[in-house]
Order: structure tokens, then sequence, then C-alpha cells
């Protein structure tokens, strides 16, 4: 396990400067560490046969599907995939929002986050979102466009396709342009989170325009159509990535979002980049982690909950016991999440400390075997106040390259405001940021200096897109879910270990503890009764709520018996699972 080496600067060979890469230098390492591994006999040099893909919507899962069939790869899949998902999935994702793109390159075995997460415009500042009193305004801090970065989901895709796919980036995006402009139809989650938004959706006739029937909610069933979605993306597509971000399509979202309010210019437009970022490793049971890293949480809180657990014979506890730790495992890792995580390129994120196993085995000796520890009784920080929605697909493809990619425009609808004439809504990403030391954002994190507001700094995520790889099996998964994503992959993770299948990773019922405030949530089913009056004798405050949470979609494939496998989650009517 090793600190995340500086981002490599040298630019891409794209013909506009927004892509940052490491490909080169960590290719070579990756064939080194291939070719010893084989010659270890620990890599079969076998493929799957098969591909599996696994998302939130079965139109999308679909596209992916279909440009494999045109001869594409999994990294055409996922471009195929994020687009449909744009089109089709507005509350969670889209091309006015960013993502985490994990890729695995079967060929050579050579791994890389491509980091396309929004960025903060140049104007903005700490302060942003405080009002006189010096209290943040939480209406301006998610509703709006001034809850808006700059997106990247257009130039990762755009970066993923030049670099890593089999076909052209309009090939890619073909199944999205068609599904934008024949429609889809309501389905249930987009009609609830619709439902949720629809105050806020009402402030901006263009989102109206777009989502809504006589101002209200459409029926289950009723097709919406984004045409002038599918013109963005076709004009993508055939001009390339340099309309969206210098040309003009640029030109009309500057204009949009500072007529409504907002602070973006062409400048910040132009100066988006995408960032290859080396993923965070790891080890557990003899398995290598590959997850994503900062400006993520998420792999770093994994390999330091993951590096705190291993000892523990977990399979081997009883349950309440087994949630006990994995609780101080999360509250931990949550702890250091806000004190230390945020975008590398501004804040020193200690990598390197936070996921060894010196560290680990320290925080591991503070944990007692039947207490709870409460999380104003772990050193670091004194002040804080205790106080949706993301998509993820998981591909493989038949050759064994593999795709895990988390991708947000932060809440429902993002901040719900469109420009008109895009057909798609812009993020609420800056919301991610600590707009004030302490103070809980809409999943109740808090954050200190790591994650202030600054100018260009892209905001502290906790999305989780990771490969779990072994000799004999490989897994892929990923979910929505706010703060709640980090612990939901945990869980994820030690499902695989214990020797399931994604359909029961994906539908396990959940718990969580994210250090403040100072409470396990669980889901029911989570525990039996004997095992919150166990916990709650180790002094947790459990609570039990019928929300459900997530929305995970994996794919395993078992390099034994050749079985490819997928799961989709059970929690949403719209996911779908295909192998073939
Ligand atoms: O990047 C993040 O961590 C958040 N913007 C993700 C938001 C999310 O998952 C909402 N889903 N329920």
């Amino acid at each position: 396990m090793g600190q995340i080496p500086s981002p490599d600067r040298r630019r891409s060979g794209l013909s506009r400067p927004f892509a940052r890469t490491l490909a080169p230098a960590l290719s070579r390492a990756a064939v080194f560490c291939a070719g010893l591994l084989f010659a270890l006999g620990a890599v079969a040099a076998d493929k799957p046969g098969k591909a599996a893909i696994a998302s939130a919507h079965y139109l999308a899962t679909e596209a992916g599907h279909e440009v494999l069939d045109k001869g594409g790869n999994a990294f055409d899949a996922a471009i195929a995939v994020s687009a449909a998902l744009a089109v089709v999935e507005q509350t969670s994702s889209g091309i006015g929002g960013g993502g985490f793109w994990v890729l695995h390159r079967a060929e050579d075995g050579f791994e890389v986050m491509v980091d396309g997460r929004e960025q903060a415009p140049a104007a903005a500042t700490r302060d942003m979102y405080l009002d006189e009193n010096g209290d943040v305004n939480r209406d301006l801090a998610v509703n709006g466009p001034l809850a808006a970065g700059v997106p990247g989901e257009i130039a990762a895709l755009a970066h993923i396709a030049e670099h890593y796919g089999k076909l052209s980036l309009a090939e890619s995006l073909a199944p999205a342009v068609r599904i934008a402009r024949e429609g889809f139809p309501v389905y249930e989650k987009f009609h609830t989170i619709l439902g949720w938004a629809l105050p806020h959706i009402k402030r901006w006739p263009a989102a109206s325009e777009a989502f809504l029937v006589d101002g209200d909610i459409p029926p289950m069933g009723h097709v919406i159509r984004l045409p002038d979605l599918a013109v963005v993306l076709e004009r993508v597509g055939a001009e390339g990535p340099e309309v969206f971000y210098e040309g003009d399509i640029a030109r009309q979202l500057v204009e949009g979002v500072r007529e409504a309010g907002g602070i973006w210019t062409l400048e910040d437009m132009a100066a988006y980049e995408v960032v290859e970022r080396e993923p965070i490793r790891t080890e557990y049971n003899g398995y290598e982690l590959v997850t994503a890293s900062p400006p993520s949480s998420g792999g770093v809180a994994i390999a330091e909950m993951l590096n705190i657990l291993e000892p523990w014979p977990l399979a081997r506890l009883d349950r309440a016991q087994r949630a006990h730790l994995i609780v101080e495992a999360m509250r931990r890792a949550y702890r250091d999440r806000a004190l230390y995580l945020g975008d590398p390129d501004f804040f020193s994120v200690p990598v390197e400390r936070l996921t060894s196993q010196y560290y680990a085995d320290g925080l591991r000796a503070g944990i007692h075997p039947s207490k709870a520890t409460p999380s104003n009784m772990l050193p670091g920080n004194d002040g804080f106040r205790e106080g949706s929605d993301t998509t993820h697909f998981s591909i493989l493809d038949a050759d064994g390259n593999m795709v895990a990619a988390t991708l947000t425009v932060n809440l429902g609808f993002g901040n719900r405001f469109m420009v008109p004439g895009t057909g798609f809504v812009l993020n609420n990403e800056m919301d991610d940021f600590s707009a004030k030391e302490g103070e809980p954002n809409a999943f109740g994190l808090i954050g200190f200096e790591a994650n202030a507001i600054e100018p260009r700094k892209r905001p502290l995520s906790s999305m989780s897109p990771t490969f779990i790889k072994g000799p004999d099996k490989v897994g892929i998964l990923g979910t929505p879910g706010g703060s709640r994503i980090i612990t939901m992959v945990l869980l994820g993770i030690l499902d695989f270990m214990d020797g399931n299948d994604p359909e029961h990773w994906v539908s396990l019922p959940r718990f969580h503890h994210q250090y403040v405030p100072d409470r396990i949530s669980a889901e029911e089913g989570a525990f039996t009764d004997e095992e919150l009056d166990a916990l709650r004798a180790m002094g947790h405050d459990v609570q039990v709520s019928t929300r459900r949470w997530g929305n995970m979609h994996g794919v395993l494939w078992n390099r034994e018996t050749g079985a490819v496998s997928a799961g989709s989650d059970p929690r949403s009517d719209a996911g779908r699972a295909i192998v073939r």
C-alpha cells in the first residue's frame, strides 16, 4: 500500500488541455506486475468469455450491451451506460455532474481512476454560503446555480473514449442520443424523487418544462423526451468535448448560470481538466481491493476499516459482536474523513498513514471488545454540531476489462436548475465541501480545513467504485447513498468475503455509523431484536428506520468455475443486471 503519487501534470494528447494522465508510467508498472503475478501463477490467462453489466436503469444496461455488440469494450460500454443514465436517471447523475470511473484493462493489468469530479469555479470563496450571522444558508448551498461546480462528466467520457475505448465517442453516445429523442417512461424511483424535488424544480422554467406535466409530476409510464439533451450529446459526439467546454454550449451554460445568479465563467469551463489518479489499493484476506482515491474519501476509509478489521475472525463472531467491531471501525474512519480528507491537489492528504497497517493497529487497540466508544472521546476534533442521489454501475466484458463507476449530481435532480435549451440539470456538488467548519452538510457529514471551499478545488466525495481481485474470483461493486456509500461498500466487500454472490451483496439489509451523529442507523432486517438489545447493552444508540439506502449494482466473475453473475439492488424498480 503506497502513498498516492502526486498527480502527473503532463497533458494527454487531447486537442485541448483538459486532461492530466498518468497512463504511460502506470502502464509500464502494471505490465511488470501482471508479468510477475503471471510468473507466480497468480493470474490465470483466462477470460470470462461473457459480459456483465449491472446499472440503475434497464435502458442504460441495454445501451452498454448494445455498444459491446457493436465491437466496443467495457470502456466504450461505460460511456454508453453513463450517457444513458444521464438521460433516464437525472435524479442521480448526468452531464451536469461528474463522477469517478475506475478502469481495469485486461491486456496489461493497467488500472486507473478517471477523476471527472466537479470543480469549484474561480470566484468561489470559503464563506460563500454563510449569511450575515455566519450561518450556512442551506438553500443557496443546494438549490439553484450557485450550488453547482463545473461539470466533469463530458470531459471524462471523451477522455475514456480517446484513451481506452475501441469505438468513437459518437458511436458510444449514440444509444443515449436515441433514448433522449424517443423518450423513456416514468418509473417509480424517478416518480418518487421528482415528488421530493418538485417545489425546487418549479422554481426553474426549463427544468419544469422538461420533467413536469401541467406543472405537476407526470404519472407513471408517461414518456419523457429530452430533445435538447439529444442535441447536446450528439454535438459532443460530432464536434468533441471542446464544444461543451469552450464552444457555444459552454457560452450557453455560462450565460444561463449567470443570469440565474451563478458565478461560472467561460474560463472556468475552459479550465476543467480530467485527472487520472492512481486508485487506492489495499489487501484483505488475500484479495486486492482497487478503489477510489482522493478527492474521494471512499478508498482511504475502506482501506482503514478493512485494516482495522482484518485480524478479527468476523465470519465466526456472533452477529452483534461483529456489528459492534465493524461500527467501531466505521466511526474511526469517518473521524479521519472529517479531519484529513480533501482534494489532494489542494490539501496534503496523509494517505500513506491512514491506509497503513501500523495506523490501523493503533486504532484497533483503542476498540473495546464490548463497549461503544463515544465519538466525542476520540481525539482530534473539538468542535462539531450534530445535525439524494447518485448512481453506480459495474461492467465486465468478455475479455476481462472492468469498469466500476459511481457518478452523481449530488442530491435528487442536483440543484434542480436547468439552463434553457440544454435538457439537463446541474449538480449541487458544492454542498460536498464543508461550508463552515464542523457544520453538517446534506448528509450530516462534517469537515474542516481539508475540505474547505477554494477556487478550482474539487469537493470531497464518498463515492467508492471498487474492484475486489483474487485468483479465484473477481468482484465489481459500488452504490449511491451520500455518506452511507462507504459503509455500504464495506458491507458488500465483507459479504463477498463471506462467499456470497452479487444478488446477496446488493440486497443485504444495511447499517451505518459516520462518527457524527454518534448513532448506528440500520435498515429494518439488519438486526434481530436480540442483536439490537446486545448492541444497545454495549452502549450503542441504534436507530432502525423503514428508509432504504443505496442502489448497489455488482458483478462477480468466478475464475474457477468460469461463471459470471450480476445483481441489481432490489431497492429500485428500474435497475437491471444482464449477463450475456
Ligand atoms: O460525492 C458524493 O459523495 C455525494 N455527492 C454523493 C451523493 C449521493 O450519493 C446521493 N445519493 N443518494
